[in-house]
Parts: structure tokens; C-alpha cells; sequence
């Protein structure tokens, strides 16, 4: 695991930027790039949209991945990772990415063990995941694999915790009522095929995750410590983040 620090948020975005484009780069046949929401990769897709204005980078032509999906929200509505990674990304006016290219778990099948299934087949189908971008749970979780899951769980249905429902109800007008149960994820096994992670984490709020993930033991009580296996692994983070860390070099 690579950990940088930096004050500067736009520099976490920035070097975020660098990996991204290096890896589509570098990827053979069409390049797919896994996406994250949350609010850890909104300054990432700003400065991909700013480039795609300077005609500095496109993702035409490139397969986004999705990492999770709420259950049980109206299809359009304004929390579905599907809806904010459309408004993130979507369209020459964004980031040049286009719907065919969109991929999100069906977190609404009626069958989710076959709609898991079909997702999976959709990332080796195109060929595995080239980058994933990822954000942290304050209680360590990763796309929304909560404390607890298995190591090697893939695509699968879950219950959320209820710390992620009070963290996340900030984006239902902290009414707590409105925010789902359950969720479709990627698992952690998943997450870790992609053959590159970028991981952003900001803030108090996550410093001891971010110190779990980094230097606590593998364990699934802090499902992110799992990345501590994974040879292509970059921790961004700010001072704040990083905090709790014995011993972090500064960027
Ligand atoms: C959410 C998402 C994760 C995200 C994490 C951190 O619950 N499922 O994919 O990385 O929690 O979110 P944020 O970046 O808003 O702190």
C-alpha cells in the first residue's frame, strides 16, 4: 500500500487524475474504469469534467463500473448511485462517458442472486476492471462491504449497518426513515481483481478506519484492511485522515 498525504484537496484530485488517465492508457483493448460515490471522488470527477472541457481526456469509448447500488429507491431518483453517476459523468457535456458504458448492479431484481451473478459476468465480459476508485466507511467498509463480510464475498445483496444509514442519511435530508436497508455491492474478492485501486479518504471522520486499514491487522471487522494484500494500492488522504497513522510521509 502506497499512503500519501496532502493538504491540498485539489492535489488528492489531481494525483487521483494521474493514476486514472495512466491506467486507461495503459490498458490493453477497451479500458474500464470502476467508479465510486460518495462524497470522496466528487473533486476526482470535477477535474474530469474540466478536462474533458479542455480536450485533455475523454472517457468515450471507456466502461464505467459501478461499486454499489441502493435497494428500493424510485428508478430517477436524485440518491441512486445510478443518477449521481450519470450527473457526475454522463454525456460529452461531462466526461464523454456514454450510458451503454454505465454499468450499476440491479440492486431491484426480484432475483438478486442472478442480477449479482450477471454483474460479475459483466466486469469479466469486459475484461476486469482496469482502476477502481474507491471511498472508506468510517466503519472501514468499502463499496458497501460492511464490518463482518467475507473476505471472499463477491456481488451480493447486503443489509447495511446502521452506522452507514446515519452517515449516508445526510443525502436524504438526514431523515433517517428515508434511507435504504439494503444494498448491492460488489464484494471485497470483487473489488480486489481490479488490477489498480485508488482509495480517497478525508477527514477526522475516517482516521480510524483509515489506521485500521493501513496498519491494523487483516481482519474482517475492518473489511479495508483486506487491501492491505492487493499489489497496486494508493492511499490518499489529508492530514486529518491521516491522523491516527504512526510514522506517515508527507506529499
Ligand atoms: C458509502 C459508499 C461507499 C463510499 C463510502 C464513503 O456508503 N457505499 O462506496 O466510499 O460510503 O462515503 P463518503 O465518501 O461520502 O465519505
Amino acid at each position: 500500500m502506497q499512503v500519501q498525504v496532502y493538504e491540498d484537496p485539489m492535489r488528492i484530485a489531481a494525483v487521483a487524475v494521474g493514476h486514472i488517465e495512466t491506467a486507461l492508457q495503459s490498458g490493453e483493448g477497451s479500458p474500464t474504469l470502476g467508479v465510486a460515490t460518495g462524497s470522496s471522488p466528487g473533486e476526482v470527477y470535477a477535474l474530469l469534467r474540466h478536462r474533458h472541457a479542455a480536450g485533455e481526456f475523454s472517457l468515450r469509448g471507456v466502461s464505467a463500473v459501478a461499486l454499489d447500488e441502493y435497494r428500493g429507491l424510485p428508478a430517477g431518483a436524485a440518491q441512486r448511485y445510478r443518477t449521481v453517476l450519470s450527473t457526475e459523468l454522463l454525456g460529452p457535456e461531462r466526461t464523454g462517458l456514454r450510458q451503454e458504458d454505465l454499468h450499476v448492479p440491479d440492486a431491484d431484481a426480484v432475483d438478486p442472486q442472478t442480477a449479482a451473478m450477471h454483474f460479475e459476468g459483466r466486469i469479466a465480459a469486459l475484461g476486469g476492471v482496469d482502476l477502481q476508485l474507491l471511498g472508506l466507511g468510517a466503519n472501514g467498509h468499502i463499496g458497501f462491504n460492511e464490518p463482518g463480510t467475507s473476505f471472499a464475498a463477491r456481488t451480493h445483496l447486503t443489509r447495511l449497518a446502521e452506522s452507514t444509514r446515519r452517515a449516508n442519511a445526510r443525502f436524504f435530508d438526514h431523515e433517517l426513515h428515508r434511507m435504504p436497508q439494503y444494498a448491492m455491492t460488489q464484494g471485497l474478492a470483487t473489488i480486489l481483481d481490479a488490477r489498480e485501486i485508488v482509495l480517497i479518504a478525508v477527514g477526522a471522520g475516517k482516521a480510524e478506519a483509515v489506521r485500521a486499514m493501513v496498519q491494523g491487522p487483516l481482519t474482517e471487522d475492518c473489511p479495508a484492511s483486506i487491501l492491505q494484500e492487493h499489489p497496486q494500492v494508493s492511499v490518499l488522504l489529508d492530514p486529518a485522515a491521516a491522523s491516527q497513522l504512526n510514522g506517515t510521509p508527507r506529499s
